[in-house]
This record gives C-alpha cells, structure tokens and sequence, in this order.
C-alpha cells in the first residue's frame, strides 16, 4: 500500500463509488503508470509476487498489470545515460551520427521519438534541467524565455552570466519563447513600457549588452534587434495562440491576467452560455488541430446534447509528431490559455472534470502547467465551472499511438493504449464511459483567444474552408528553424520565403510521420490550409515541416517510418499489426538483390488494404510517406523499370 498516496487513494474513490457501482478490473485509472514507473525506476521489474500486490493496491489484476507492463516503452527499465531522439527533425539533423558518436564515448544511448527540440537538435537528454526562476527586483527589468528550446540554446548560461553581473535591484523574468528560435538566447529590457531585444547572445556578450543598455545607446550594439513586437518577422505574423508567448512569467497569475487570461470568464460568466459559446466557434470556423481538423462546436455541441452528470474534457498533450512543439510551447509559456479553453469547455457541456494527458518528454511543460494549473484553482477559476472541478496531469509512458484520442482514453483508465472501435464516438461514451471530450493543446488555446477577440475576427482571415491561423513549425535540416503563427492561405512555399529557408532543402515531410514528403520545388504549387495539404495528396496535421538536406535518403527513411509504425501499432486491428510487418520486409528487400518478383504488386495491395481497412489513422496513413517518396524518387528504389 506504501506507494498510493493519500490523494490517489481518494481519487480512486470518487471513481469507484461516484462512477461505478462495482469493481472494474479493467480501469484502474491512470495512476497505475505512476505506481509502475515509481516501482521499476527504484526497484527494476517487479517480480510476479510484485505483480500481484500493485494489481491488489491498484483494483485490478495481475494479468492487466502485466499486459500494461509489457505494452508502454517506458514501462521497461532503462539503463541508458543518455537520450537521442530518432525523430524526424532530428534525424534530418544528424542525430544518427551523434548517437554514434556518443556510444563510442562510452555512453549508454537510449532512443526517444522528439523531445518537442525539434529546432535545436539533435536533442540529447542526460538530466532534467533546473531551471532558475524569476527574480524581482525594482530596477532594470530584463526578460529571458526558460523554454525547453531556448535552454539547449543557452539561456540558462545567459541568465548565469547576468546574475554574476548584476545586483538583486534587477529583476530578471523567466518567459515563454516567442517562437523566434534563430534569435535566441535572447535578452529583452522593458524601457518606459516598451520591450527592446538582444539577441543571440553568448554568455560572453552579457557584460557588453548591459552596458549598452545602462548607456542608452541601444542602437550601437550589433545584437541589437529593436523593439520585438516591431520586429519584421513578429509584424509579419498574426499571433492568436502565440500571442502571449515571450511576454511574462507564464506562472505569475496577476500578469498572465493583465495580459488578457481569462478576461472572458472571469468578466462574465453569464455569457459562456452553451448556444452562445457554439456560435462563437462556429463563426469562427475553428478546427481541431490535433490532426484530423474536425469542427470543434460540432463535436462540443455532440457533448452538450448528451444528458449524463458526469462528464470530461480532455487535452491532448501528447504530441507525438515528431517535429512539433508548438503544444510544449504554450504549456511552458502561456499554460492559462490552454486551461481558460479546457475551462469555457467544461461550462459549456457541462463537464464533471478536466485531465491532460501529457508525454512524458515534456517534464518542464509539466512544472510550468502544474503550476498554473494550482494557481487556477487557488484564484476561483475552477469553481466558475462547478464546486468540485478540477484538471489533472496524467503523464504518458512512451507510445505514440496514445496520441490518437480513444487510445489516450484507454490509457488514461490505466489500460493498454488500445484504439478502441468507432462509434460510441468519445462525445457519446468516452472516459470511463462518459461522454468526453478530447481536443488538441492548441485547440483550447486558440478557444480562449476566440472568446477574448470574437469568432467574426478570427474567422474573417484565412481560407474559406481553412479559418484563422496555422501554428507552422519549420525544422530539421533548413537554415533557419522556426516557428510562426500565420493566416492559412498562400503558397507553403511563401510560408518558407517569409519566415524560414528552403535554401539547401531536398525534401519537405509535412505533418508528421504519416505526413506526405514533397520535393522543395513542388511547394509553390501547394496552398497552406488542411484543403490545399489534402488536394496535393498529403495533410496539414499539427503543422510540422521537416526539411531534409542534400544527405537525403529516400530508402532508409521509408524503412525507419515503417520500423517506428510496426513498433508503435498498438495491435488492435489485422491489416496495421501485420501489415506493417510485411511492409517493412517488402521495403527492406525492394531496390536491393534480394528483391523477389512482386514484391511491388504485393506492396501496392497492402497499400490499398491497409489505407482502407485500418481502424485508426496510424494503419491508414502509414503507407503516406511511403508512397510519396517512392513516387517521387524511384532511383532510390531501383528504378521504375524493376517489376
Ligand atoms: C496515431 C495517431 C496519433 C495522434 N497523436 C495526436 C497527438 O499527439 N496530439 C493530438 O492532439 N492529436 C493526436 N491525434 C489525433 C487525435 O486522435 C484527435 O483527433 C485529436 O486529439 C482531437 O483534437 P482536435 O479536435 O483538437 O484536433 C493522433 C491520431 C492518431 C491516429
Ligand atoms: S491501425 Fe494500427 S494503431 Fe490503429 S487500431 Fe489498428 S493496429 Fe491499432
């Protein structure tokens, strides 16, 4: 019993006597990852005498215990000193190469799939980093973004440096980032109101740039960036998500409020009627960002409509596409945003609670929005939806189909992440039964933007079918990774001419790894919105752009997609559990000697059966990549000429 804390305990008893009459064996709930990672972290796997204890203390049984042990990557004891992600971005990146390198140093390498550093990689994680906290001081008042991308970028090296110059008169502001990723480590000073950049820095220019500033000559300073929200490539951007990004300490309460948090709920709940709030999103035509772009009002007014007392909301922070971070970003720079959305949800369907389901390589997401999230209830902002409401983190345990929204609810019963068949859709029976409703982190963020500026406003720019916004994060192998929020429309190519580089790019995977990869070229003719992706046979997803370089390799990267498919199939449905399989050993063979007469054929009807049969996206998508590489550079495949 040592391991339950008193507050899972009595978790576990509001599920157990408020939701369910009987014992269910088969939803221990979510803290049973906690009690697994706390057990093999300090003890290693537990024995089968183990098994059977945990599975007592946590209402289930043993062979769930097991079957959960052996499902989650992270549930299997890591002796690794050292961490590099194999995602995408950073593979573009050379982290291949780097993992090589490390090893031959005598590190014990271990594997992730993004850290949410797609910008700064080849990420390597050794230990979590502490991150000093904001300072107050009366006088400079100085500003450095703590986001995980700008730590690896240096910041905290920075942040060292001014303290070692400066007296505690000074207050230094730990912030978000604002997106601009090549420009950082930056340094901002508010001057009479208005917040004057340095940026990138070394540490070794802080001496430098504080003198500057103490003189007054701003000007004079080559790392002078002037005014930030003057900047070209702030101007050029239309910021609703990302509009508080980089501005304040993201945990302190009374900023986030001055800079517009919670300005509708807290103002007037009155207004947060169901009707009103579904008309707002539906002028504002706001789409799910998660991936699929479905309506929101439509499947919150589905919620609404069912007439159960217990009901979720659910945001989805696992952000498993590799070469996304723009979720991380605002649970480390704007977490209130995200909780406001979760919030105005909540009141309008009439949910019972809130949870976010949160990978587990985001462990400074979870210090800031664990924090904003008590400092939310603290204020009253939970009980403007109900006396006993309240947002749980639930952390992930390494599997990438949990990201898919009835696998995520399965893991969050402390179950297999399992997709589970459609319908019930979540709306109707989703967490533990009850109508849920799942949506993407940036989702509830641009909600709470929505009911502070109008859905008129919002919905009057963009496309016609693509309203609003794109949060584009445009990484790997281009000469300048950033990440920016713009109005869908254009070309992704003018994306790439205003904010970032196609100079030196090959290829362009956009939306994942399901996504479609493009020849550089090709992007002129692609509009930027889910329609124009879809119509050039690819999708938008979460808005990640990964470039390749000249170094390029068409087959190795077909064969590590399908490897990360077959390894993260959760198994449910026949034509992904083996399909992927047969799929990665056709791709290992074609183009090579051992090619067999068919293999073609043979690839081109799994093709077909998989994209059509499959029970969720990871089997129907997983032959995207695939197909759109091997169309577009056959020599890799030896030739067109081969069947
Ligand atoms: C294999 C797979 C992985 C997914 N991963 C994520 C994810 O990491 N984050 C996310 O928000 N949606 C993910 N989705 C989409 C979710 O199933 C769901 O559509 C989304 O969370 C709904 O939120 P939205 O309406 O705000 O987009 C994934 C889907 C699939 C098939
Ligand atoms: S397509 Fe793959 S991941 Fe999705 S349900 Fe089927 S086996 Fe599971």
């Amino acid at each position: 019993m040592g391991l339950l804390s008193r507050e899972l305990e009595s978790l576990r008893g509001v599920i157990m006597t408020e939701e369910y009459s009987g014992w269910d064996p088969g939803r221990p709930g979510h803290e049973l990852f906690d009690i697994l990672k706390e057990e093999i972290r300090s003890k290693g796997q537990p024995s089968a005498e183990r098994v059977r204890e945990i599975a007592s203390i946590s209402g289930t049984t043993a062979a769930k215990v097991r079957g959960v042990i052996g499902y989650y990557s992270e549930l299997k004891p890591d002796n690794s000193t050292v961490r590099v992600c194999m995602g995408e971005a950073c593979r573009a990146r050379g982290s291949e190469l780097v993992a090589k390198f490390l090893a031959n140093e005598g590190d014990t390498v271990g594997i992730l799939h993004c850290a949410g550093l797609c910008t700064s990689g080849p990420a390597v994680l050794r230990d979590e980093t502490i991150v000093p906290r904001s300072s107050t001081g009366t006088g400079l008042q100085l500003f450095v973004s703590m986001d995980s991308i700008s730590q690896k970028l240096g910041s905290e090296k920075v942040v060292k440096s001014l303290i070692q110059e400066l007296d505690n008169t000074v207050s230094i502001t730990r912030t978000g980032s604002r997106g601009l990723y090549h420009l950082e480590p930056m340094l901002e000073v508010d001057i009479e109101g208005l917040r004057h950049a340095f940026g990138p820095l070394e540490p070794s220019d802080v001496k430098d740039v504080l003198n500057t500033i103490i003189g007054g000559n701003l000007n004079s300073h080559s790392l002078y960036l002037g005014e930030i929200d003057k900047h070209p490539e702030m101007l050029s951007q239309q910021r609703f998500a990302m509009a508080r990004l980089g501005v304040c300490d993201p945990t302190d309460f009374e900023s986030q409020l001055a800079l517009g948090a919670y300005l509708g709920l807290m103002n007037a709940p009155s207004m947060y009627a169901t009707e009103k709030v579904l008309d707002v999103l539906e002028k504002a035509g706001l789409r799910g960002r998660g991936g699929a772009g479905f309506p929101t009002h439509l499947k919150w007014e589905a919620a609404s409509r069912e007439r159960d007392p217990i009901k979720h909301v659910v945001a989805n922070a696992d952000e498993g596409d590799a070469g996304t971070f723009i979720d991380r970003m605002i649970m480390e720079g704007d977490p209130h945003s995200l909780i406001e959305g979760m919030v105005i949800c909540a009141h309008t369907i009439g949910a019972t609670d809130g949870w976010v389901y949160l990978r587990s390589e985001y462990p400074d997401a979870k210090r800031t929005l664990q924090s904003a999230i008590d400092s939310a209830r603290e204020e009253g902002v939970f009980s403007q939806v109900g006396p006993n409401f309240d947002i749980t983190i639930a952390v992930g345990a390494g599997s990438y189909v949990c990201g898919e929204e009835t696998a995520l609810l399965e893991s969050l019963e402390g179950k297999r992440g399992e997709v589970r068949a459609r319908p019930p859709y979540p709306t109707q029976e989703g967490l533990y039964g009850h109508p849920t409703i799942v949506n993407n982190v940036l989702t509830f963020s641009l909600v709470s933007s929505l009911m502070r500026e109008g859905g008129e406003t919002y919905g009057a720019i963009g496309t016609e079918s693509s309203k609003g916004t794109v949060v584009a994060q445009l990484v790997g192998d281009t000469q300048k990774p950033t990440c920016v929020e713009v109005p869908f429309g254009g070309t992704v190519k003018e994306l790439f001419d205003n904010h970032s580089s196609l100079e030196g790019v090959t290829a362009v995977q956009v939306g994942g790894p399901l996504g479609s990869v493009f020849k550089a070229e090709e992007l002129a003719n692609i509009e930027l919105s889910f329609e124009g992706l879809t119509a050039a046979g690819g999708l938008l997803g979460h808005g990640g752009f990964v470039c390749y370089g000249s170094d390029f390799d068409p087959r190795s990267e077909v064969i590590d997609w399908m490897t990360f498919f077959r390894d993260e199939s959760c198994g449910k449905c026949t034509p992904c559990r083996i399909g992927t399989q047969r799929a990665l050993e056709l791709l290992e063979r074609i183009g090579t000697d051992s090619e067999k007469a068919g293999d073609r054929t043979l690839l081109a009807d799994l093709d077909e059966v998989m994209t059509e049969t499959s029970l969720c996206a990871l089997g129907g998508l997983a032959m995207n990549p695939v197909r759109s590489t091997m169309k577009r550079w056959p020599a890799s495949f030896g030739g067109e000429n081969n069947e």
